[in-house]
């Protein structure tokens, strides 16, 4: 590794020959100094294989790369999401924490959006509706599905149902187990020309036979007016949130109407809250720099080929997806901003599921297989249900799993050797409450972001998503029967569709 970051190598080296319970034993105090709280939100560090030289290194990296001003850039609706030459203001949705022009703005625009919202809220809650179809994908599902999963009362106004999958036996199961009449629909979409939404779209318009029961989210009202749904029925969206970062704004639409707004407006507090922090809190406390510069540490420092998240809660399962795409699609980039090759390792492949169920997948590899994972150990100290054995039970194997990663366990036999030095976060909520959770996904949403800034590409495009969908749009007359592939081995398989029933 060359450049900025390149100091790193030296400290990777001079530590490679220590583990990380030598590291701990040499210097317990680190288990609470390299610790930290931002609210309602603790996180452990100290099973990172850095010592304190090492974290020199990384936040004198840190102040060179004006992780500070980065923030500052950010929050003030600077033209960050420099390859589209527009701002990425999604922080704007949650507060006020800037005082520039365009952040006021956006976040004026945001509150009229939120009041809509309550709106449209009270209008469905005096109707019939007790069932809510929210159809998008991506940056349009996987937010509010995650949200309305973990946080929904069980006694909520609605139900919401999420459908994404362009498989039509999505839709199929979906609409068998509901009935039209006490249904309705939002179709999440900011361009509103997402194929996937668009056809599950028409199926559900279809089943429903009522267009007044169809509302719509989008950045794009033309194409909302000529889908036919009126704009009583549409919430707005724009071109300074991304799709992934948009759960804040009116995509949230459909986790409203799943937790009430008032959840959902503490959510949008605790994660202004986590936006106060990152802008405010100095490097050495702050938390969403922390957590970055140890991703980069284990990415370019020890080459850690992938990261895996673990959330030791039911109600965080579907965080392990949500983060992938935050992630995957911020940072999986190879050129620098100015299109250069990057100089180091970019993103490493993030993936999850909940625990304790992981314990009995694919743990045995994090303990005894060949390539170290890092893990983000996630952990809510209060439940919410009144089977304490298992939360008892459930805490003590989330602590377990940390120390027999780091420490391992010696053996004489080859096989029951743990190697241990494996590397996690540890993060812990006080609670599953809707601040805490915004807390928890705003955290993550500033660490890709600073990971950008320190590997110096663009967190907000896409592009990479583009070519797949081109194609698809290429060949589908192909597979309808009408025209051929330019591709000799898509013809071939196009054959082999054509040939069966
Ligand atoms: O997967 C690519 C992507 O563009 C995501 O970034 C986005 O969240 C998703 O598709 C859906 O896009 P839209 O909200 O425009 O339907």
């Amino acid at each position: 590794m060359t450049g900025r970051l390149g100091s790193l190598d030296e400290h990777a080296r001079r530590l490679s020959g220590t583990t990380l319970a030598r590291l701990i034993a040499d210097d317990p105090a680190r288990s609470t100094d390299f610790a930290l709280r931002a609210g309602p939100l603790y996180a452990n560090f100290a099973r990172q294989r850095y010592d304190r030289a090492a974290l020199d290194a990384l936040f004198a990296i840190a102040e060179r790369a004006d992780l500070a001003g980065a923030l500052r850039r950010l929050c003030d609706g600077e033209a960050v999401n420099a390859t589209e030459g527009r701002a990425a203001l999604h922080p704007a949705l949650r507060g006020d924490a800037a005082m520039t022009a365009p952040a006021r703005s956006a976040h004026t625009q945001a509150r009229a959006a939120l009041a809509q919202m309550r709106g449209l809220y009270a209008h469905l809650a005096d109707s019939a509706v007790t069932e809510i179809i929210s159809i998008g994908i991506g940056g349009s599902d996987l937010g509010p599905r995650l949200l309305a999963d973990a946080l929904a009362p069980p006694d909520a106004r609605f139900r919401v149902h999420f459908l994404s999958n362009l498989d039509g036996h999505a839709a199929q199961r979906l609409l068998a187990r509901l009935d039209p009449q006490r249904s309705a629909a939002v179709i999440v979409s900011k361009s509103f020309g997402t194929r996937e939404t668009l056809l599950n779209g028409a199926i559900v318009r279809a089943w429903l036979k009522d267009d007044a029961r169809l509302y719509a989210v989008s950045a794009a009202p033309q194409r909302v007016a000529e889908f036919g749904i009126a704009p009583a029925r549409s919430l707005p969206m724009w071109d300074w949130v991304g799709g992934r970062y948009s759960l804040w704004s009116a995509v949230g639409f459909s986790a409203a109407l799943a937790l009430g707004m008032e959840a959902f407006e503490a959510l949008l507090a605790g994660a202004a809250a986590m936006d106060a922090h990152a802008l405010s809190a100095p490097l050495r406390e702050n938390l969403p720099v922390w957590h970055a510069l140890t991703a980069v540490w284990n990415r370019n420092a020890l080459g850690a080929a992938t990261q895996a998240v673990l959330p030791y809660d039911e109600r965080l399962r579907l965080l392990p997806a949500h983060l992938q795409q935050l992630v995957m699609e911020s940072l999986g980039k190879s050129v620098r901003l100015d299109g250069t090759p990057v100089e180091a390792d970019t993103v490493p492949v993030w993936w999850g599921r909940v625990g304790s169920d992981a314990q009995h997948s694919f743990f045995q590899a994090l303990h005894q297989g060949t390539q170290v994972v890092p893990v983000d150990f996630i952990g809510v100290i209060r439940a919410d249900h009144p089977h304490a054995a298992n939360h008892s039970a459930q805490l003590a194997n989330l602590l377990a799993q940390a120390e027999a990663l780091a420490n391992g366990k010696a053996s004489d036999d080859p096989h029951l050797r743990h190697p241990g030095n494996r590397q996690s976060t540890l993060l812990l909520l006080d609670a599953l409450t809707p601040a805490a959770l915004g807390a928890l996904v705003v955290l993550y949403e500033h660490s890709v972001y600073l990971q950008s800034v320190l590997w110096g590409i663009n967190a907000f495009d896409q592009f990479g998503v583009e070519l797949g969908k081109t194609l698809a749009d290429r060949l589908l007359p192909a597979i309808e029967g009408q025209g051929a592939a330019d591709d000799p081995v898509t013809r071939a398989l196009l054959a082999q569709l054509r040939g069966r029933p």
